[in-house]
């Protein structure tokens, strides 16, 4: 594969901010007359977002949910995210494999080699440049949450469930440092959006 342009993802509990400023992230791009695709996951494509409705609220078995997690990534990859990145396009997306390790393995103990075979069937030869994790105590994710109305299956979950996925999360970060950048989302949000951009303004 030609990869011309970047692949961004957002990474972090539920609550920890990464929808909130997915937005200036594209705007700061295309500022700089960069073309830009803001998708997400699960979902991304038609067939992802039918998905995506299935995964964030219907319970199933923790490896059923892994299975159609990369269904839904395979879909994306071939889609979205690589006819983007042949374009020369960033594509940003709110989450991408690590997050599988994060709450399939982390939240749902499904075996962490398993995840490696299906990221190796599915995508042996695409990373993210970036990866932004948006990192915080989880009592406060917790309580951003509350204030949401309708909480999907995820975002219901236990305080010890968040502390898993966070501390799988900072592993990854520690073992792709070149890759990762922990964002302190515990900070007012402009401080948060200071740091993002920041980081995205060094692989420009
Ligand atoms: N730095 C911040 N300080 C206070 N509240 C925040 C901050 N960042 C986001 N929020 C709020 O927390 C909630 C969750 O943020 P969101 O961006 O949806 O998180 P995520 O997409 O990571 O689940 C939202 O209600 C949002 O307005
Ligand atoms: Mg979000």
């Amino acid at each position: 594969m030609i990869k011309k342009g970047k692949f961004i993802t957002f990474e972090g509990i539920d609550g920890a901010g990464k929808s909130s400023h997915i937005e200036e992230v594209i705007s700061f791009l295309e500022s700089k007359k960069i073309g830009v695709k803001r998708t997400r996951e699960p979902g991304g494509t038609r067939l992802g977002e039918k998905l995506r409705d299935l995964l964030l609220h219907d319970e199933m078995d923790p490896e059923t949910e892994t299975l159609l997690m990369f269904a839904a990534r395979c879909q994306h990859i071939a889609e979205v995210i690589r006819p983007a990145l042949n374009d020369g396009m960033f594509v940003v997306s709110d989450r991408f494999t690590d997050a599988t390790y994060a709450y399939q393995y982390g939240g749902k103990n499904v075996a962490y080699s398993k995840i490696e075979i299906l990221e190796q069937w599915v995508h042996p030869d695409l990373k993210a440049d970036l990866t932004l994790l948006f990192d915080l105590p989880v009592e406060i994710s917790i309580e951003r949450l509350s204030k949401n109305k309708i909480l999907d299956k995820f975002e219901k979950e236990s305080e010890p469930f968040f502390n898993r996925l966070r501390n799988v999360y900072l592993d990854i970060a520690r073992q792709n440092p070149n890759r990762y950048k922990i964002i302190n989302a515990n900070q007012a949000i402009e401080s948060v959006s200071r740091d993002v951009i920041e980081a995205v303004k060094n692989i420009l």
